[in-house]
């Protein structure tokens, strides 16, 4: 059957297992590996002459377009706003003919978000839309269909489209900067080889899922979890927190890794974990200085990083987990994994029901 668990005990569990396989098959349409090239589907019309990028979605997929805003404003030099579709029609935004609208969505269905395309469209501005049921109204509506080939998500707290929305998110980044001319063809040949590499890294991270489910109940047991990352990695931490609380129903926030002392580090004791996405780089040590403000008021850290990140912070970690080393543009594609994991793994030992959680729908139809 299609929609079947096959050897896994939730189809979250099975969803996040899938990753590597989808991804893989979301690249492979927007991928040409031969000419080392990210090609869109045909637009008709020039992405040249989009001067700002207005991004609307709920949810996970809204921690998709604020990891998009880094990815098109670094690469493509164009601005971008990113809303939640609740406040976007309301807030009367600014709105124009150089603007590309982008709706982000699993289910094409979510009210909010189906409202802010019409309202979009409505003004005359072009949207496009990252989706991944072909035949939803928002796929639909939309005057571009950017499609992601996650296949059925069937777990309620979205895992594998949330990292084949982030694979479609790169492309039109690319797509974007090089219609800027801000791409020469080695440059973009090198993303498109670090992209291609995406399927093994997340395979590589999959690796750790024993290590991982062994520290969960020690998380099991907190009131409260802080998650903190820095430039693409803060929304990921975002949606880290986002997917402990759907399931495990244990308070979570996450945070700019540096704007931690302003506020939240009050919250530091030593019940509380502090989960750091850190893949190694030139902020790095900024992010351990952040770490030792957690340690010095008895917080316990788990860090994600690679070898390089994870030798340089030294000892004192309640645990880490080592991800391969991958170009930080596309760490938040791979980081995903041990977040998802460790997501599932604490609603397991809390026994919560994983697939199901308490009020949560998989899609949202009203507003
Ligand atoms: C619901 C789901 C979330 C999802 C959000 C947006 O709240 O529980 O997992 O992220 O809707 O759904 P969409 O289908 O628009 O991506």
């Amino acid at each position: 059957a299609l929609i079947d668990k096959g050897n896994h005990r939730h189809f979250m569990q099975k969803e996040i297992y899938e990753q590597p396989v989808v991804v893989a098959q979301t690249l492979s349409s927007y991928l040409r590996p031969v000419e080392e090239q990210v090609a869109l589907p045909d637009l008709g019309f020039d992405l040249s002459r989009i001067g700002r990028v207005a991004i609307v979605a709920c949810g996970t997929a809204s921690y998709v377009g604020a990891i998009g805003k880094y990815w098109i404003e670094q690469l493509a030099r164009v601005p971008v706003e990113v809303d939640v579709a609740s406040e976007f029609r309301y807030r009367e935004p600014v709105l124009g003919p150089d603007m590309l609208g982008l709706v982000i969505s699993q289910s094409g269905e979510t009210a909010d978000t189906l409202a802010a395309l019409r309202h979009m469209k409505a003004e005359g501005v072009t949207v496009a839309g990252i989706i991944n049921v072909p035949t939803s109204s928002m796929a639909r509506e939309v005057d571009l269909l950017l499609p992601t080939h996650a296949g059925p998500e069937i777990g309620v707290a979205s895992t594998k489209a949330f990292t084949c929305q982030l694979a479609v998110m790169a492309a039109l980044a690319v797509n974007l900067a090089r219609a800027r001319g801000r791409l020469n063809p080695a440059e973009e040949a090198e993303i498109v080889r670090q992209l291609a590499e995406v399927p093994a890294a997340m395979n590589a991270a999959l690796a750790h899922d024993a290590e991982i489910e062994a520290m969960a109940p020690t998380i099991a047991g907190a009131r409260d979890v802080l998650y903190l990352g820095r430039g693409p990695d803060y929304p990921l931490a975002l949606e880290g927190a986002l997917k402990l609380k759907e399931i495990s129903y244990i308070h979570a926030e996450g945070y700019a890794a540096g704007e931690m002392k302003h506020g939240p580090i009050a919250l530091i004791d030593d019940q509380v974990p502090v989960v750091v996405i850190a893949p190694s780089g030139p902020l790095f040590d900024k992010t351990v200085s952040n770490m030792q403000e957690v340690r010095a008021r008895g917080g316990k850290v788990v860090l994600i990083s690679d070898a390089d990140g994870l030798a340089q912070a030294g000892d004192g970690l309640l645990a880490s987990i080592e991800m391969p080393r991958v170009h930080p543009l596309i760490a938040p594609l791979v980081y995903a994994v041990p977040v998802q994991l460790l997501a599932y793994h604490v609603a397991v030992a809390k026994g919560t029901d994983v697939d199901q959680p308490r009020n949560l729908a998989k899609s949202v139809t009203v507003e």
